[in-house]
């Protein structure tokens, strides 16, 4: 039985004695290798499946933390601003632990599978007429006022849950990888995987992969109207900008830009040879290798073994996958038709 990841790694969580354990058994998610990617970066690739937590993405491994220190200090409500998946996750985490959800999207610009979860778990869903960032200020704004916690990643307990993920690397491989690719969209997550890294005695390259439209860690300055196909990563001022640089800085990684064309090739490329289907966003960090290479300061070696972590899984985001893949091929009920259409 999959532990849950509070009971896994309660020593390096600041959580309370008295708090209760809110959790859908999230966490100790599949380290794929990924023999063909591997061969085209030259060095060892596996694949952070993290579309494989309970409500599809890396955010429930925060949501656990957060939502169970929420629930032991007595909150009754939990509020974010979300692309998607932290919104599908807080809904979820909310219903367990008896909480009050709400969630803030920017109209229109959510993939639908991360819409379906947040309405089926009953969260109050508000779209926005914005974009993330100004849903972020709006929401930070609103749980000063009211009795609300915040769930987003400027809650601390969001990072300590998401740090455990470098936790699992080390874990399962035995050693902590020579670098670490991840897509950076709020840059929670590079927070806490260095966080992690660091805990445990380790400092892995940090490769951080922005969406060319959404890049503010690689302009160096906020973008006011971020576009991209990876809607999950649209996002203009990150929360955790300073502490990514730092990751990025300390761990002698970068962060570099792709294309929207890099991402769909990535995302397209890793379903059809590696049998692994993630959402757009998650594909940047398999663009970036691809694109960038695993460049090095001088007198560092190249890394030899590589993690790219897939944070959301594909099923989130039909409407990019069915809009960008090849047709179906419509059949009448007829043997000899049926063996053209298969075999052709
Ligand atoms: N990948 C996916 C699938 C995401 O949903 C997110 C962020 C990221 C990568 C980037 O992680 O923000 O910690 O740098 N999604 C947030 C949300 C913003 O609202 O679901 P980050």
């Amino acid at each position: 039985m999959p532990q849950p990841l509070i009971e896994r790694y309660r020593d390096s969580l600041p959580l309370e004695p008295g708090d209760p354990v809110v959790s859908l058994n999230e966490g100790s998610t599949p380290l794929v290798e990924a023999p063909r990617l591997s061969e085209r970066v030259g060095a060892r690739v596996w694949l952070k499946v993290e579309g494989a937590n309970p409500t599809g993405s890396f955010k429930d491994r925060g949501m656990t933390v957060a939502v169970s220190r929420a629930a032991g200090r007595g909150a009754k409500a939990v509020i974010c601003a979300s692309t998607g998946n932290t919104a599908a996750s807080a809904s979820a985490y909310a219903v367990r632990a008896g909480l009050r959800g709400a969630v803030i999207v920017p109209e229109g610009k959510i993939a639908i599978g991360k819409l379906a979860q947040s309405l089926m778990h009953g969260a109050r869903v508000v779209a926005l007429e914005g974009n993330f960032d100004d849903a972020l200020t709006i929401v930070r704004q609103l749980a000063e006022r009211n009795p609300i916690e915040l769930v987003n990643s400027v809650n601390p307990y969001r990072i300590e849950g998401q740090k455990t993920a470098a936790f699992e690397l080390i874990d399962e491989l035995g050693y902590a990888p020579d670098a670490l690719a991840i897509p950076v969209g709020n840059a929670g997550n590079v927070t806490a995987y260095w966080k992690g890294f660091q805990e445990r005695g380790t400092s892995p390259i940090c490769y951080g992969f922005q969406a060319a439209g959404s890049a503010p860690l690689v302009d160096g300055s906020p973008v006011a109207k971020p576009e991209t196909v990876a809607s999950a990563i649209r996002i203009g001022n990150p929360a955790r900008w300073e502490e990514a640089m730092n990751a990025f800085n300390s761990s002698r990684g970068r962060v570099a830009a792709v294309t929207d064309e890099q991402i769909l090739d990535a995302y397209h490329w890793l379903a059809s040879h590696e049998g692994v289907f993630c959402e757009p966003a998650s594909a940047a960090s398999v663009a970036g290798i691809l694109n960038h290479g695993l460049p090095t300061v001088e007198g560092m070696d190249k890394p030899e073994t590589v993690v790219c972590v897939l944070t959301g899984h594909g099923l989130k985001d039909p409407d990019t996958a069915l809009g960008t893949a090849p047709s179906v091929i419509n059949c009448q009920n007829d043997i000899g038709e049926v063996e053209a259409a298969v075999f052709n």
